[in-house]
């Protein structure tokens, strides 16, 4: 090891034992170097290196703190209890730091949310943006302006009638991502201060945008083989003023369940007695290893409660941004934020988007893609089989690309992922998926990159990390 090394490890001990507090100031430059005999550059790079683990964050022209989720090592594995209280979020902190932590272009990306982008037809797709730009009209730039392309929206309308569902396209925005999609949902339906329910563990977006905008969160628990608890949605319901629900029914993130048919009926029967707006997240539906589109619970709505969004991200083009909310009775609120927010999704890639869905084969691709993904699951169950103890639950996706896996209560998925990005590895550890940060044993992986032995040496590796005395919570 060397100087600078040894440094931050003595600092990163501190932290994790707690006997630094998360938030706090770590000692300045000056003070590290009086009191560990240390040149100011040895200083200067063990506190990139903590950086770099995700231990402390720089504060312009104030100095280090205590990250996040640093010193969280001896906190509870356990699930929150339901219905919760309703809470103010404060996640990002620890999101980003992970996030960041798995950037680096060298890291195996277990921990990503994006498949591979090899499986996608890009050269396809750049010939139907060349095409489609080649003769876009002048006025494009006007009459493209929210809702969005008329051909593209056409082209979306189509596919909803596709799995059976009859969407008006007047009621579909373009927007810039799913993401986009779903924060303005959220906009159109709450202001500061409001109780949105959200699914426990989740997708960590969800969490953000309600700390951004001042929301307060109650999570519903999520069980990996059943789904969103409704009971605890009906008492939550009864006790909290929710003004909207923000829930994936498809393939969920990061557990990757799908409610069952009766379920998604139930749920939004529940939702309309109480007049409450439910905001679906559905990026994965398009990626089902079973026959049939899983109807999302859009298909029961009779109210136009139902704000139904979704996104070329996770199939096609995730660099091209293009996403759509079908916003129900809410479309001209969501119109009106777009406009207000962002003006308009790029307008020559929304034509680009229109001319391949109508002529680039894009049901030819999915089939494709659905059959790699399915494919890389089963290679990456039996890596995890054959690498990692008996003890460690995984629940079977039937759809989407991401594994959940739950280890014994003594796992620290946080020190986990700590070591496993010194190695090389990403993963999504449980605590970034709830407000509470709570799943300390639980860790998402991606399987949406083709299989290799460099993955499979990376479960490998994960396999050892396990037993690594500083992944085990003491007692
Ligand atoms: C569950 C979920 N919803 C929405 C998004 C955002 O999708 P987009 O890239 O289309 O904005 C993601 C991306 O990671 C996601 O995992």
């Amino acid at each position: 090891m060397t100087r600078y090394e040894t440094l931050a490890s003595t600092m990163a001990a501190e932290i994790r034992s707690g006997s630094i507090a998360v938030g706090s100031r770590m000692p300045s430059l000056r003070q590290v170097i009086a009191q560990h005999g240390v040149s100011q550059s040895t200083a200067s790079r063990a506190y990139y290196l903590l950086e770099e683990w995700g231990l402390v964050r720089a504060q312009e022209r104030s100095g280090y703190y205590v990250a996040p989720g640093a010193g969280i090592s001896g906190k509870s594995a356990r699930r929150p209890s339901a219905p919760a209280e309703s809470s103010k979020v404060d996640i990002s902190d620890l999101v980003f730091s992970v996030l960041d932590a798995a950037k680096h272009p060298g890291i195996v990306p277990l921990g990503s949310a994006f498949p591979s982008p090899l499986l996608f037809p890009l050269p396809r797709l750049a010939k139907s943006l060349a095409q489609a730009t080649r003769f876009i009209s002048p006025w494009s730039t006007v009459a493209d302006l929210p809702p969005g392309n008329e051909h593209l929206r056409r082209q979306i309308a189509l596919r909803y009638v596709g799995i059976g569902i009859s969407q008006p396209m007047e009621e579909i925005v373009v927007t810039n991502g799913a993401l986009e999609a779903l924060n303005l949902c959220l906009m159109a339906v709450t202001r500061p201060g409001d109780v949105v329910a959200v699914e426990s563990p989740g997708f960590y977006a969800a969490l953000q945008a309600i700390e951004r905008l001042d929301l307060r969160a109650v999570e519903i628990p999520v069980d990996p083989v059943t789904g969103l608890d409704l009971d605890a949605l009906s008492e939550a319901l009864d006790k909290h003023p929710i003004r909207a629900c923000w829930f994936m029914t498809n393939f969920q993130n990061p557990t990757g369940v799908t409610l069952s048919l009766e379920k998604k009926k139930a749920l939004v029967e529940l939702l309309a007695r109480h007049d409450v707006p439910l905001i679906e997240d559905d990026v994965y539906g398009d990626l089902h290893f079973q026959a049939d589109y899983p109807l999302p619970a859009l298909a029961f709505d009779r109210k136009g409660l139902v704000m139904h969004c979704g996104s070329f991200s996770k199939t096609l083009a995730p660099g091209y941004r293009i996403g759509w909310a079908s916003a129900g009775r809410f479309t001209d609120r969501v119109q009106r934020l777009k406009l207000m927010t962002t003006l308009s999704a790029s307008i020559p890639v929304q034509a680009g988007i229109a001319d391949y869905l109508q002529h680039g084969g894009y049901d030819r691709h999915l089939r494709k893609l659905r059959s790699a993904f399915r494919t890389q699951l089963q290679e990456m169950d039996a890596s995890i089989r054959r690498w990692l103890p008996n003890g460690v639950r995984r629940i079977h996706p039937i759809g989407g690309y991401f594994i959940w896996l739950e280890f014994p209560e003594a796992i620290d998925a946080m020190e986990f992922h700590r070591l496993a990005i010194e190695r090389g590895i990403s993963l999504a550890p449980g605590p970034i998926f709830s407000a509470s940060h709570a799943f300390q044993n639980c860790i998402r992986l991606n399987y949406g990159h083709p299989w290799s032995a460099r993955i499979d040496d990376a479960i490998c590796t994960l396999g050892k990390l396990l037993v690594h005395p500083s992944v085990r919570v003491k007692p």
